[in-house]
C-alpha cells in the first residue's frame, strides 16, 4: 500500500517537473512576465475557470476584465496561451491590422460544420470569398429585402396574436422561425416556410451544433480530437451534420435544377444586375469560373446560415425583452413610428429607416448590454505590440472580449443599466468608434452588417406599431444570460403582448 503511494507521488511529481520543463522552454511563456493574470496551475493553466454553469462563465470573463482595470490580462488554457482585451485602444489597434486576420485556433472547432467558410477561412482563400460574396450584401441591393422582412414580420404578429391580452410566454422560438424566414427568403432565395411549418429539426440541430463548438472549445478533455470521438458530444455532432448537410444537399441540388430553367446566366448581365442575384445563386452561377466545388459553396451556404441566423435570434430576443421591460423606451419608439408611418401600415423604404434614429440607438444600446457575440479571437503568426509596447509573442492567441469592451465604465458609465441615450448623436460623438463594436471592425467585419441592421428595425416596427409589450414581475420570468457560441437566455424570452388596436382612436391620441 506505502509502496503504491510512493509510487502516484512520483508519477505525479514527474508529470509536475515535465510540465514545468515544457512550460520552461515554451517561448510564449514570457507574457507571463508581461501580462497580469491569475495564478496558472500546472498542466490545466487556468481552464478550471470554465467548470461552472454557462450562466456563471459569462459573469467569469466580465469580472475578470473588471478586476483587471479593463486592461490586458493572460491566461493559460491548457498548452495555449490568450491575452485578453477589452479596451479600445488595443481593438482598434488588433482590428485595423492586416497582420492579425486569420483567426485563432479555437474556430477549428467548427471546421466539421463550416469547413473553410467565410469566418474560419484564412489568408488568400478568404481574401478572394469575401471580394466574390461581398456584392450580394452591398447596401445598395439591401432594399430588396425590405419587403421580405415586412411580410414575414407579418406572420410573426399573426402569432403573438394568439396572445394578445394572455399571460407570459416565451417568444424565442417564434424569433428563430422568423429570422430562418428571413435569412432563407432574402439571402438564399429559399421558401422554407419556417414561421407555418417550424422547421424543428434543422433548427434543432443548428442550436446543438452551437453547444457542441462551446463544450468542445471549454471541456478540457473534449479539446483532444482522440477523446472527443469516444465521447457522447462527437456522437451529437454527427447527427446534427447528418440533418444539416443533407439539408444542404437537397438545397443546392435543387436550386441548381431551377436555375437551369429561370436564372439568366450571370455572365450575360450588366454589373448592376449581377448584384441583384442572391448570394446563393451567385456562387452557383460562378462556380465554374472560380473552382468551386459543391462542397466549397456547402460551406459558405452554413456559415451565412449560422453566422446570419443565430447572432439576429439571439439580438432580437433581447430586444423585444428590452422593449418589454423599458416602457418609456418603448413608448418613444412607438411615438417615433407614428412620426414616420403615421397610421399607415406601408412596407417601409430606405428613408423611412434611416429616420429611424432613437428605434436605432434602442438596437445599439441591446447590442452593447447583450453583445451576442461576447468575443471574437485572432491568431497571432507574428509578435504583436500592443497600444503601450506590450508585445504579444508568436503562437499566443488575442481574445477580443467584445462584451467586456461594452461594459468599461470610463466609456459607459453605470453600463448595467439600460440606456438608448448612450448613443444620441451628441454622446456617440465624444466616444472613440473602437468603443463599441458588436459587429467587429476592420476587414473581417461582420459582412451581414446592414442586412441584420435593417432586419431588426422592420421587425420592430412590425411589432411596437401593433403591440405594447410588458414583462412580469416574477424572477422566474427575467433572462438570465448565458455565454455560448452567441449569448443568449437560459429561460427564454418571456414577455407579454396586448394589442394597440384595442383601444379607440380618441385614447390612442391622449397616450
Ligand atoms: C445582430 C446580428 C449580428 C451580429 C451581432 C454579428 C456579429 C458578427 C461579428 C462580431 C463578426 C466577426 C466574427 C469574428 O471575427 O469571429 C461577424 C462576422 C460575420 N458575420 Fe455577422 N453578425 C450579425 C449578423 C449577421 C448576418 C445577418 C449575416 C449574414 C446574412 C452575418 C454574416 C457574417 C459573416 C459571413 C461573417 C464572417 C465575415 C468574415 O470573416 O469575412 N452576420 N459577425
Amino acid at each position: 500500500m506505502l509502496g503504491l503511494l510512493i509510487l502516484l507521488v512520483i508519477i505525479f511529481a514527474l508529470v509536475i517537473g515535465l510540465d514545468y520543463y515544457n512550460h520552461y522552454k515554451d517561448p510564449r511563456r514570457i507574457i507571463d512576465r508581461i501580462f497580469p493574470g491569475p495564478f496558472r496551475i500546472p498542466i490545466v493553466g487556468n481552464a478550471l475557470i470554465a467548470a461552472c454553469s454557462r450562466e456563471a462563465f459569462y459573469r467569469v470573463y466580465l469580472n475578470l476584465s473588471k478586476s483587471y482595470d479593463y486592461k490586458p490580462f493572460r491566461l493559460w488554457f491548457l498548452k495555449q496561451p490568450y491575452v485578453f482585451i477589452s479596451d479600445y485602444e488595443n481593438t482598434k489597434k488588433i482590428l485595423s491590422s492586416n497582420d492579425l486576420l486569420d483567426k485563432a485556433e479555437d474556430y477549428r472547432y467548427f471546421e466539421p460544420w463550416l469547413g473553410q467558410g467565410l469566418l474560419t477561412s484564412k489568408g488568400d482563400k478568404w481574401r478572394r470569398d469575401r471580394k466574390i460574396i461581398t456584392p450580394a450584401f452591398h447596401f445598395q441591393i439591401l432594399h430588396r429585402f425590405f419587403q421580405i422582412f415586412y411580410d414575414n414580420g407579418e406572420i410573426f404578429c399573426e402569432k403573438l396574436t394568439a396572445h394578445d391580452g394572455g399571460d407570459v410566454f416565451d417568444v424565442f422560438e417564434y424569433i428563430e422561425m422568423l429570422t430562418l424566414d428571413n435569412l432563407c427568403n432574402a439571402a438564399l432565395k429559399l421558401d422554407i416556410q419556417a414561421q407555418l411549418n417550424p422547421f424543428s429539426a434543422l433548427v434543432c440541430a443548428i442550436q446543438n451544433m452551437g453547444v457542441v463548438i462551446y463544450n468542445r472549445i471549454f471541456t478540457l478533455w473534449l479539446r483532444y480530437d482522440a477523446m472527443f470521438r469516444l465521447s457522447s458530444t462527437a456522437r451529437l455532432q454527427k447527427k446534427c451534420l447528418e440533418i444539416i448537410h443533407g439539408n444542404d444537399v437537397k438545397i443546392i441540388r435543387e436550386r441548381k435544377e431551377e436555375m437551369k430553367t429561370k436564372q439568366p446566366k450571370l455572365k450575360t448581365m450588366e454589373f448592376d444586375e449581377k448584384e441583384k442575384v442572391a448570394f446563393l445563386d451567385l456562387l452557383l452561377e460562378m462556380q465554374d469560373d472560380v473552382g468551386y466545388t459543391d462542397e466549397d459553396i456547402r460551406e459558405q451556404l452554413d456559415t451565412f446560415m449560422f453566422a446570419g441566423h443565430d447572432t439576429v435570434t439571439a439580438t432580437l430576443g433581447f430586444l423585444i425583452y428590452s422593449l418589454a421591460e423599458h416602457p418609456d423606451v418603448q413608448e418613444k419608439v412607438y411615438r417615433e413610428l407614428l412620426d414616420i408611418y403615421g397610421e399607415s401600415e406601408r412596407c417601409p423604404n430606405f428613408s423611412d429607416l434611416q429616420d429611424m434614429k432613437y428605434t436605432e440607438q434602442v438596437i445599439k444600446e441591446t447590442l452593447r448590454l447583450y453583445t451576442v457575440v461576447t468575443a471574437v479571437a485572432r491568431r497571432v503568426e507574428e509578435d504583436f505590440e500592443l497600444s503601450e509596447h506590450q508585445v504579444v509573442p508568436k503562437g499566443v492567441e488575442i481574445v477580443l472580449l467584445l462584451s467586456a469592451l461594452h461594459r468599461n465604465p470610463e466609456i459607459f458609465p453605470n453600463p448595467d443599466i439600460f440606456d438608448p441615450d448612450r448613443f444620441s448623436p451628441e454622446v456617440n460623438q465624444e466616444r472613440d468608434s473602437f468603443a463599441f463594436v458588436p459587429f467587429s471592425a476592420g476587414s473581417r467585419n461582420c459582412i451581414g452588417q446592414k442586412f441584420a441592421m435593417h432586419e431588426m428595425k422592420i421587425t420592430v416596427y412590425k411589432i411596437v406599431k401593433k403591440f405594447k409589450l410588458s414583462i412580469s414581475d416574477k424572477p422566474e420570468d427575467k433572462v438570465r444570460t448565458r455565454t455560448g457560441v452567441v449569448l443568449s437566455s437560459t429561460n427564454g424570452i418571456r414577455i407579454k403582448v396586448q394589442s394597440r388596436k384595442k383601444k379607440t382612436p380618441s385614447k390612442l391620441a391622449d397616450q
